[in-house]
């Protein structure tokens, strides 16, 4: 099969890395991808939302699967676009990316269908949403309706903050429309989870769950990020909470799913936010999670692709998925004054070896010139490890990020922690 993956970060990488290891397949390509990807596939000058030509690569290579990492293209409709030509893509539709695309119409649906989420108000005028702001009282989350790479969430503190807010949002428009609309939202407590599913539609398996570190600094301190570090299994992820997961929330928005005519093929990513016995959603996402999927993929030990082509072709419930009980720890090493700007272009060194036994080095934004590696983005590296338990796979993770350095190289001490 030839298989191409469309993105160009540690998930990708991931992603192609784990699909290089499929029998069934005998060529990886990739759009764009970067330093990393570019060992295993061939990469190709197409960015992620050209979705017309895609498909145009898509159908002139013959690519017998392609899989999507981010959400923009997955939001602007690329399944569509890919099945209206006969392409086999995984990937959800337009209709299913709006769980993801826009946080109004997942929270409605999750306050039609019963499924546990906080209590949650929508505004589309900047002065009534004032107005309301106090009704959960402080803090109080306020989220832009639309896709705002990862950063349309604010957590305010007191009324100011969270007027200023939704000033940014809806006023200023920083996130420009995504910002037409907000949700404002309780302030939930406890310990994260996310749980990624594969889903055809009329099947779903949850893959093991993981804990993400949104935040910069150590001690969750500083702004969020896209992700800086994750571990697998979840300490909270006991078999009372994988069963309230399945039969509370996760059953139900297939079932909703069905109802609301959304065949579903792909990953469904579930942020959860659990405290005590109790579970309730943050937010959905369509596609896998990044870095989630540095930590799950490598404890998955069946093929990928028989996974996703049965998810294409409906098959899923044929389908056993194997995974290794051994921890994993994945540890992401970013640019100086990432979330912020950040300077490009740093040569990284410490790559040149292996790391040894179940250590993996997944390259997010990274160039390759000449076999010289340099950053080219705020997340450059994830090194993952595995390890019969999760300290152990800490330890393993932690000796090959200090073998790794480029200048204002920042990452946290505290994952898996
Ligand atoms: P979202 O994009 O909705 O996942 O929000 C991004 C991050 O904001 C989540 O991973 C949480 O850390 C935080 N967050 C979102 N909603 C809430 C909430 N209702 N209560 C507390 N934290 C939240
Ligand atoms: N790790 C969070 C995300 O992928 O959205």
């Amino acid at each position: 099969m030839k298989v191409l993956v469309i993105g160009k970060g540690g998930r990708e990488h991931t992603l192609a890395w784990k699909i290089s290891q499929s029998p069934l397949v005998d060529e990886i390509y990739a759009a764009p991808g970067n330093g990393g990807i570019e060992q295993i596939a061939r990469c190709v000058d197409i960015q992620d939302d050209q979705i017309e030509a895609l498909a145009g690569f898509a159908r002139e290579k013959a690519i017998d699967l392609t899989v999507v990492g981010p959400e923009v293209p997955l939001v602007k409709g690329i399944a569509d676009e890919f099945a209206a030509r006969g392409l086999r893509i995984f990937a959800p539709d337009k209709k299913g990316a709006l769980l993801e695309g826009s946080k109004v119409y997942s929270k409605n649906f999750m306050k039609k269908y019963g499924i546990p989420t906080g209590e949650f108000r929508v505004f589309s005028d900047f002065n009534d949403a004032v107005s309301s702001v106090d009704i959960f009282g402080y803090p109080v989350v306020i989220k832009a309706d639309g896709l705002a790479a990862g950063k349309g969430v604010i957590i305010a503190g007191d009324r100011q903050e969270a007027e200023d807010g939704l000033r940014t949002i809806m006023v200023d428009r920083a996130f420009g429309d995504a910002g037409i609309r907000v949700v404002i939202e309780e302030y939930l407590e406890g310990t994260e989870m996310s749980m990624l599913c594969f889903v055809d539609g009329e099947t779903i398996i949850p893959m093991e769950s993981a804990r993400d570190y949104k935040r910069i600094f150590d001690g969750d301190a500083g702004p969020n990020t896209g992700g800086m570090g994750c571990y697998s299994p979840n300490d909270i992820y006991t078999p009372e909470i994988r069963q309230r997961f399945k039969e509370g929330i996760m059953i139900p928005t297939l079932e909703a799913m069905k109802k609301e005519g959304i065949d579903y093929r792909g990953v469904l990513y579930f942020g959860l936010m659990v405290t005590g016995g109790d579970i309730k959603v943050l937010e959905f996402n369509c596609r896998f999670g990044d870095p989630e999927t540095q930590v799950i993929l490598p404890r998955l030990e069946s093929d990928l692709v028989e996974i996703m082509t049965a998810v294409t072709d409906k098959r899923l419930k044929d389908v056993r998925i194997k995974w290794t009980d051994r921890a994993a720890v994945c540890v992401i090493l970013a640019s100086e004054g990432y979330p912020g700007s950040y300077p490009k272009g740093r040569t990284i060194s410490g790559l040149e070896n292996g790391f040894g036994e179940e250590v993996y080095l997944f390259h997010a934004g990274t160039r390759s010139d000449n076999g010289i590696y340099s950053t080219d983005g705020g997340r450059v590296l994830g090194v993952t490890a595995l390890g019969g338990q999760k300290e152990e796979a800490r330890d393993k993770a932690y000796k090959a990020v200090d073998r790794i350095h480029f200048d204002g190289m920042q990452y946290r001490k505290d994952i898996a922690k």
